[in-house]
């Protein structure tokens, strides 16, 4: 990958850039460690709720050494009406290296990666764009599977409108040489998707894929959007992973979901801990490739007394 300073989008990511990234977060997994030129502090800038990308983020940077420093959007001077910008100024000034930060807003980090910070950035989720260590999870998910990407058949489906995981994965996938189709609401899928990946009937689909790729309905999104009720158990029955649909799964496929999962809802409640589900590997997955992306900035930083070291 080109030296950067931000790992904002999977825009950034040429496929050897990827397969670097997934190699050192094998070695991670595998035990591999790095050593700190000096002290390193992080901050973890959540303006939207979570729990896997938030704890594993601060489980990867402490895993690496890095000192997380406490950030509380409601506690902090931005209910003042301080932006981002200078809150990461603020930050910086004060000895903070590194912002990971979740936003609701649609590339939010554009006006932050334009003002030239000395400190890092990652995009920990923004709106309905992206999320790139998702997606590097769910990469490495499917490699640990298959060991490849070319010629694999992906489903994505569900609320694909409101995701950023699909929209980073749509792009990571495709261009890694798998095929994506997407099935969900029709309404939920709009005209940038179509670039893509093919809409196909779930019923045939479930027969076909390597891996199906579930996503959360985003209630939370939608009653804000359009103030439409929702018939979860019509829901599940149209467009989720029934048993029954499972059970016509090839036996080799897998089941995703990038969580939090509404149980019977996208999926059968017991299909999300069944024997072809690898929704808890990915949240493993998470910290491994969290901390292969942070070393990428370290490494650009000139804060690794050394390349990370076998154990
Ligand atoms: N998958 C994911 O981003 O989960 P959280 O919202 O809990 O971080």
């Amino acid at each position: 990958m080109d030296q950067v300073n931000n790992l904002v989008s999977v825009d950034q990511f040429s496929n050897q850039d990827m397969m670097a990234l997934l190699k050192q977060a094998q070695a991670f997994q595998n035990g591999q460690t790095v050593e700190l030129t000096r002290p390193v502090y992080a901050m973890n800038l959540f303006f939207e709720n979570s729990t896997r990308t938030h704890t594993s983020f601060e489980m990867a940077e402490r895993r690496l050494g890095l000192q997380p420093l406490a950030f509380n959007a409601q506690s902090s001077s931005m209910t003042k009406g301080e932006t981002l910008l200078d809150t990461l100024k603020t930050v910086q000034a004060i000895g903070v290296d590194l912002a990971v930060i979740r936003h609701p807003q649609n590339a939010y980090y554009d006006p932050l990666v334009a003002a030239n910070l000395t400190l890092s950035l990652i995009n920990a989720g923004d709106g309905s764009g992206q999320h790139p260590s998702q997606s590097l999870l769910d990469m490495l998910t499917i490699y640990q599977e298959f060991g490849h990407f070319a010629g694999l058949k992906v489903a994505i489906v569900g609320d694909i409108d409101h995701s950023r995981v699909a929209r980073s994965n749509m792009r990571l996938l495709t261009q890694l040489g798998a095929t994506v189709y997407f099935n969900g609401p029709k309404e939920w899928l709009t005209e940038d998707f179509t670039a893509y990946g093919e809409y196909r009937d779930l019923d045939d689909l479930v027969e076909d894929v390597d891996v199906m790729m579930l996503l959360r309905v985003q209630h939370e999104r939608l009653a804000q959007a359009n103030n439409v009720s929702f018939d979860a158990q019509a829901y599940h029955e149209r467009y989720g992973l029934t048993v029954e649909r499972a059970k016509r799964m090839p036996a080799h496929a897998i089941i995703m979901h990038p969580a939090p999962v509404n149980r019977g809802v996208e999926l059968a409640d017991s299909l999300v801990e069944a024997p072809q589900s690898r929704i808890f590997q990915q949240m493993t997955n998470g910290v491994y490739v969290r901390m292969a992306m942070i070393t990428q900035l370290l490494a650009h930083r000139g804060l690794l007394a050394h390349a990370p070291l076998e154990v």
